[in-house]
Protein backbone atom coordinates (compact mmCIF):
# COMPACT_ATOMS: atom_id res chain seq x y z
CA UNK A 1 0.00 0.00 0.00
CA UNK A 2 0.87 3.76 -0.47
CA UNK A 3 -1.21 6.18 1.59
CA UNK A 4 0.89 8.76 1.42
CA UNK A 5 0.92 10.73 -2.05
CA UNK A 6 4.33 12.49 -1.86
CA UNK A 7 5.88 8.94 -1.91
CA UNK A 8 4.26 8.42 -5.61
CA UNK A 9 6.54 9.27 -8.25
CA UNK A 10 5.82 9.60 -12.47
CA UNK A 11 9.02 8.58 -13.98
CA UNK A 12 10.14 7.35 -17.51
CA UNK A 13 9.96 3.52 -17.86
CA UNK A 14 13.32 1.83 -17.75
CA UNK A 15 15.19 -1.79 -18.19
CA UNK A 16 14.76 -2.68 -14.62
CA UNK A 17 11.17 -2.19 -14.89
CA UNK A 18 10.06 -4.19 -17.12
CA UNK A 19 9.69 -7.38 -15.63
CA UNK A 20 7.11 -5.56 -12.99
CA UNK A 21 5.32 -4.12 -16.33
CA UNK A 22 4.66 -7.04 -17.42
CA UNK A 23 3.37 -8.88 -14.59
CA UNK A 24 0.96 -5.93 -13.72
CA UNK A 25 0.11 -5.95 -17.66
CA UNK A 26 -1.32 -9.72 -17.21
CA UNK A 27 -2.70 -8.64 -14.08
CA UNK A 28 -4.87 -6.41 -15.54
CA UNK A 29 -5.66 -7.14 -19.16
CA UNK A 30 -7.14 -10.49 -20.62
CA UNK A 31 -5.20 -9.64 -23.63
CA UNK A 32 -2.02 -8.53 -22.51
CA UNK A 33 1.43 -6.92 -23.89
CA UNK A 34 3.90 -8.89 -23.80
CA UNK A 35 7.24 -8.18 -22.08
CA UNK A 36 8.80 -7.75 -25.31
CA UNK A 37 6.44 -5.31 -26.68
CA UNK A 38 7.36 -3.16 -23.58
CA UNK A 39 11.13 -3.57 -24.12
CA UNK A 40 9.91 -1.99 -27.55
CA UNK A 41 8.81 0.69 -26.46
CA UNK A 42 11.71 1.76 -24.45
CA UNK A 43 13.19 2.04 -28.40
CA UNK A 44 11.02 3.72 -30.30
CA UNK A 45 11.82 7.56 -30.91
CA UNK A 46 7.89 8.25 -31.09
CA UNK A 47 7.01 6.27 -27.38
CA UNK A 48 7.14 7.48 -24.45
CA UNK A 49 6.72 4.96 -21.64
CA UNK A 50 6.02 6.08 -18.27
CA UNK A 51 5.63 4.08 -14.86
CA UNK A 52 4.28 5.20 -11.40
CA UNK A 53 5.99 4.10 -8.37
CA UNK A 54 5.56 3.94 -5.18
CA UNK A 55 8.66 4.51 -3.31
CA UNK A 56 10.64 1.97 -5.77
CA UNK A 57 7.60 -0.43 -6.68
CA UNK A 58 5.12 -0.07 -10.05
CA UNK A 59 2.20 0.56 -8.78
CA UNK A 60 1.21 2.21 -12.45
CA UNK A 61 2.09 2.38 -16.13
CA UNK A 62 1.49 4.38 -19.75
CA UNK A 63 2.77 3.58 -22.78
CA UNK A 64 2.37 7.22 -24.99
CA UNK A 65 2.69 7.09 -28.74
CA UNK A 66 3.99 11.13 -29.86
CA UNK A 67 3.11 11.24 -33.46
CA UNK A 68 2.64 14.43 -35.21
CA UNK A 69 0.49 16.80 -33.25
CA UNK A 70 -1.21 14.11 -31.32
CA UNK A 71 -0.85 12.32 -28.35
CA UNK A 72 -1.65 8.73 -28.52
CA UNK A 73 -2.58 6.30 -25.03
CA UNK A 74 -1.48 3.30 -26.32
CA UNK A 75 -1.63 1.69 -22.91
CA UNK A 76 -2.48 2.61 -19.06
CA UNK A 77 -3.11 0.78 -15.92
CA UNK A 78 -3.07 1.26 -12.08
CA UNK A 79 -2.16 -2.18 -10.14
CA UNK A 80 -5.83 -3.53 -8.84
CA UNK A 81 -3.95 -2.75 -4.95
CA UNK A 82 -3.96 1.17 -5.87
CA UNK A 83 -7.06 1.66 -7.54
CA UNK A 84 -9.66 3.88 -6.38
CA UNK A 85 -7.23 6.92 -4.86
CA UNK A 86 -6.62 9.04 -7.50
CA UNK A 87 -3.51 7.48 -8.89
CA UNK A 88 -5.11 6.68 -12.17
CA UNK A 89 -6.44 10.74 -12.62
CA UNK A 90 -2.93 11.96 -11.74
CA UNK A 91 -0.91 9.73 -14.25
CA UNK A 92 -4.05 11.02 -16.78
CA UNK A 93 -2.78 14.82 -15.67
CA UNK A 94 0.60 14.19 -16.31
CA UNK A 95 -0.33 12.73 -20.05
CA UNK A 96 -1.74 15.96 -20.80
CA UNK A 97 0.57 17.78 -19.26
CA UNK A 98 3.34 15.94 -21.57
CA UNK A 99 1.21 16.07 -24.68
CA UNK A 100 0.94 19.76 -24.39
CA UNK A 101 4.67 20.61 -23.50
CA UNK A 102 5.59 18.59 -26.71
CA UNK A 103 3.02 20.99 -28.53
CA UNK A 104 0.12 18.59 -29.05
CA UNK A 105 -2.85 19.78 -30.07
CA UNK A 106 -5.14 16.22 -29.34
CA UNK A 107 -5.22 13.29 -27.35
CA UNK A 108 -6.52 10.10 -28.72
CA UNK A 109 -7.39 6.69 -26.68
CA UNK A 110 -9.34 3.21 -27.31
CA UNK A 111 -11.27 1.56 -25.02
CA UNK A 112 -13.10 -1.19 -24.73
CA UNK A 113 -17.05 -0.64 -24.46
CA UNK A 114 -17.46 -2.72 -21.24
CA UNK A 115 -14.80 -0.92 -19.18
CA UNK A 116 -16.38 1.58 -17.41
CA UNK A 117 -14.36 2.26 -15.04
CA UNK A 118 -11.59 3.86 -17.12
CA UNK A 119 -14.69 5.27 -19.57
CA UNK A 120 -15.58 7.33 -16.87
CA UNK A 121 -12.10 8.43 -16.00
CA UNK A 122 -11.48 9.54 -19.48
CA UNK A 123 -15.03 11.26 -19.62
CA UNK A 124 -13.74 13.23 -15.58
CA UNK A 125 -10.71 13.88 -17.96
CA UNK A 126 -12.26 15.58 -20.42
CA UNK A 127 -12.27 12.87 -23.50
CA UNK A 128 -15.09 12.82 -25.61
CA UNK A 129 -16.07 9.65 -27.64
CA UNK A 130 -15.43 10.33 -31.84
CA UNK A 131 -15.86 6.76 -33.34
CA UNK A 132 -16.66 3.28 -32.26
CA UNK A 133 -14.93 0.24 -33.83
CA UNK A 134 -16.86 -2.87 -34.51
CA UNK A 135 -15.21 -5.75 -33.04
CA UNK A 136 -11.93 -4.24 -32.65
CA UNK A 137 -10.44 -6.18 -29.81
CA UNK A 138 -10.14 -9.70 -28.93
CA UNK A 139 -10.23 -12.37 -25.91
CA UNK A 140 -13.16 -11.17 -25.75
CA UNK A 141 -14.24 -10.00 -28.93
CA UNK A 142 -15.75 -6.41 -28.31
CA UNK A 143 -15.83 -3.22 -29.51
CA UNK A 144 -13.45 -0.17 -28.92
CA UNK A 145 -14.76 3.13 -28.04
CA UNK A 146 -12.26 6.06 -30.07
CA UNK A 147 -12.29 9.29 -27.25
CA UNK A 148 -10.63 12.15 -27.99
CA UNK A 149 -9.78 15.84 -25.99
CA UNK A 150 -8.40 18.78 -27.80
CA UNK A 151 -5.77 20.61 -26.05
C1 LIG B 1 -9.17 2.60 -15.24
C2 LIG B 1 -8.09 2.72 -14.18
C3 LIG B 1 -6.80 3.16 -14.83
C4 LIG B 1 -8.53 3.78 -13.15
O1 LIG B 1 -7.45 3.99 -12.24
P1 LIG B 1 -7.70 4.43 -10.71
O2 LIG B 1 -6.40 4.78 -10.13
O3 LIG B 1 -8.52 3.40 -10.01
O4 LIG B 1 -8.60 5.73 -10.94
P2 LIG B 1 -8.81 6.93 -9.89
O5 LIG B 1 -8.84 6.41 -8.51
O6 LIG B 1 -7.85 8.02 -10.19
O7 LIG B 1 -10.28 7.42 -10.27
C5 LIG B 1 -10.47 8.37 -11.30
C6 LIG B 1 -11.87 8.22 -11.86
O8 LIG B 1 -11.97 6.96 -12.55
C7 LIG B 1 -13.30 6.46 -12.39
N1 LIG B 1 -13.25 5.19 -11.66
C8 LIG B 1 -12.21 4.64 -11.01
N2 LIG B 1 -12.57 3.45 -10.48
C9 LIG B 1 -13.87 3.27 -10.81
C10 LIG B 1 -14.82 2.23 -10.58
N3 LIG B 1 -14.49 1.13 -9.90
N4 LIG B 1 -16.06 2.35 -11.09
C11 LIG B 1 -16.41 3.45 -11.79
N5 LIG B 1 -15.55 4.48 -12.04
C12 LIG B 1 -14.31 4.38 -11.56
C13 LIG B 1 -14.07 7.50 -11.61
O9 LIG B 1 -14.62 8.41 -12.54
C14 LIG B 1 -12.96 8.18 -10.83
O10 LIG B 1 -13.30 9.48 -10.47
P3 LIG B 1 -13.90 9.76 -8.97
O11 LIG B 1 -12.82 9.36 -8.02
O12 LIG B 1 -14.17 11.22 -8.99
O13 LIG B 1 -15.12 8.92 -8.85
C15 LIG B 1 -7.90 1.37 -13.42
O14 LIG B 1 -9.17 0.90 -13.02
C16 LIG B 1 -7.21 0.29 -14.22
O15 LIG B 1 -6.00 0.22 -14.29
N6 LIG B 1 -8.00 -0.62 -14.84
C17 LIG B 1 -7.46 -1.79 -15.56
C18 LIG B 1 -6.68 -1.39 -16.78
C19 LIG B 1 -7.53 -0.56 -17.71
O16 LIG B 1 -8.69 -0.83 -17.92
N7 LIG B 1 -6.89 0.46 -18.32
C20 LIG B 1 -7.54 1.31 -19.28
C21 LIG B 1 -7.46 0.70 -20.63
S1 LIG B 1 -8.22 1.72 -21.86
Amino acid sequence: MCPEVEHITIERMGENDLEEVARLERLCFSDPWSKKSFEEELKHRFSIPLVVKCNTRVIGYVCLWHLYDQMEIANFAISPEHRGKGIGKMMMERVLLEAKKRGCSSVMLSVRESNLSALSLYAKSGFIEVERRKNYYRHPTEDAIIMMRNL
